[in-house]
Order: structure tokens, then sequence, then C-alpha cells
């Protein structure tokens, strides 16, 4: 059994993620703030096992508890693999610095660093005595290394999980049975955080007309696309820990 722990799987590239990955062999345990009824209902029409955990990652404190009540479910004496893929995100704020309350950076750090950052410390800690392949992703964005106006926290978030990649594969690098981790560019893809983006004014976002422009020339990538780029690296015995992916590469 492959055991795949899918955060933002509500909607978007994390939802296309978790519907490539629908199969008999594999056990999906889901994160988001909604549920998504449509995913169970076809996993389970395909004998796939699916848990779905509705769940605020502004809720950093319990994030530990979540991640015992999911690991308590994973039979590692039959366990082939164990994945985590941290995926959810948002790009807000959108403003430049100066023009948004405090706790819009911190829900934005929240989502897009600290809970993915623990989640991959309760991942370790909880997997550190098994045999079987164990691997991360972290869904990064061209935003980590590149800075955008207005986009200060969603770069800076990036940009930290990117390092924290890199940290964490130096790590791992030297040990028995090392945790592959790795950062995934995805490209601009076709989902809400666009549409999102799209609304901005260009006080906000300055790029905002040729974002708006990426979508009238049909430029923005599927997310099933994406999300079967990433599988096949995920899958790929060849795939380095510690570095990042763009899907440009690949
Ligand atoms: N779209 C792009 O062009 C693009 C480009 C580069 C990188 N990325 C990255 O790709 C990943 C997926 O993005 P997407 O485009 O699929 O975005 P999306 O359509 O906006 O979906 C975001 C997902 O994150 C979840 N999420 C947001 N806030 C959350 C919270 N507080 N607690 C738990 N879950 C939360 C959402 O679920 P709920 O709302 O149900 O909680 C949703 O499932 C993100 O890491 C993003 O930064 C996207």
């Amino acid at each position: 059994m492959n055991y795949y722990i899918i955060t933002g799987a509500s909607r978007g590239l994390g939802e296309a993620i978790a519907e490539n990955l629908i199969s008999k062999d594999n056990h999906l345990f889901c994160i988001s703030r909604k549920g998504n009824e449509d995913l169970v209902v076809r996993a389970g029409l395909k004998d796939c096992r699916i848990d779905f955990f509705e769940y605020d990652f502004n809720f950093l404190e319990e994030i530990d508890m979540l991640a015992e009540t999911i690991f308590e479910r994973i039979n590692f004496k039959k366990a082939d693999s164990v994945c985590l893929i941290n995926n959810a995100g948002v790009a807000k704020p959108i403003k430049p610095v100066g023009n948004f309350p405090s706790f819009e950076i911190i829900s934005n750090m929240n989502v897009n660093l600290i809970a993915p950052m623990i989640l991959v410390s309760e991942f370790i800690k909880r997997t550190e005595e098994v045999t079987c392949e164990r691997k991360i992703v972290n869904i990064s964005s061209g935003a980590g290394k590149k800075p955008y106006y207005g986009w200060g926290c969603y770069c800076s978030a990036k940009a930290a999980m990117d390092m924290f990649t890199g940290c964490v594969g130096v790590e791992q690098k030297n040990i028995t049975n090392p945790v592959k981790i790795i950062s995934f560019v995805p490209g601009i893809i076709d989902t809400d955080m666009q549409a999102d983006i799209r609304e901005c004014s260009e006080e906000d976002f300055e790029q905002v007309e040729r974002f708006i422009k990426f979508k009238e020339n049909g430029n923005l990538k599927s997310p099933d696309f994406v999300a079967k780029k990433l599988l096949e690296l995920i899958h790929n015995n060849e795939t380095k820990t510690g570095m990042i992916y763009d899907i440009k590469e690949l």
C-alpha cells in the first residue's frame, strides 16, 4: 500500500494530484478547510481509501495532533511508501508591504510556510524507524526566486520553503533510509489562485494585465497536466533529495 498525505485537496492542483492517485493500491489523506465530496465518492468507486480532514492551517498548535491521527491510520507493516505533498497555499495579501494588517502576514506565513514545516517535521519524526520509501514534496513557485511587486509575503514564504527543503535534504543525505524531499515549481496553473490574482487592482499588483493576458492567450497549464508531471517526478528514482525542480525543465 502507498500512503499519500495531500494538503489543499479541496480544489486546484491538490484536487488534481489526489484525483490522479485514485487507485486501490493507494490510501489518501487529504487536508483542507473545505471537504471534497466528489473526490471522496470517485475514490470510493475505485476502492481507494480516502480520509478527508477539514482543517484550517492557521491552527498551528493542533497540527501535531492531526499528524498523530493520520499516522495512527498508516499500517507501516504493509506500507510500500509514504509521501507528504505540501500543496495548500494562499497568495493573499497581494498589496505592497505597509498596506495590509499584520494578521494577513501571519496567515500567509502560517499556510505557506509554518504549517508545511510542521508537517515535514512530524513526518520525519513519525517515520524515522520505518523501512518503506519516504518522500516529501513542497509545492513552491517561481515567485520564490523572483521578487514581484505586491507579493512580498507569498514570495518570501516560497523562498523560505525552498531553503527548508535544501536544509532537510542536507540532513537526510547520509542517514539510513533517508527521506527524499524536493521542492516543485509548477508554473502558472488555471486555478482559483490565478483567478484571485487577476482580480487585483494595478495599484496592488503592477503585473495584473500580464496575468490577465496569460489567461486570455491560453498560457495557463491545467491542474491535471501539472499533477501528472509532479507524479512522474515523485516516482522517478533519479529524483535527487534537497533539490528544487521546475516544471519548465522537466
Ligand atoms: N496556480 C498557480 O498558478 C500557481 C503557481 C505557482 C505555484 N502555485 C502553488 O500551487 C499550490 C496549489 O495552488 P492552487 O493554484 O491549486 O491554489 P487554489 O486553487 O487556490 O487552492 C489552494 C488550496 O489550498 C487550501 N488552503 C488554503 N488556505 C488553507 C488553510 N488556511 N488551511 C488549509 N488549507 C488551505 C485550499 O483549500 P480550502 O480553501 O478548502 O482550505 C485549496 O485546496 C500552492 O502552494 C500554490 O502556491 C500555484
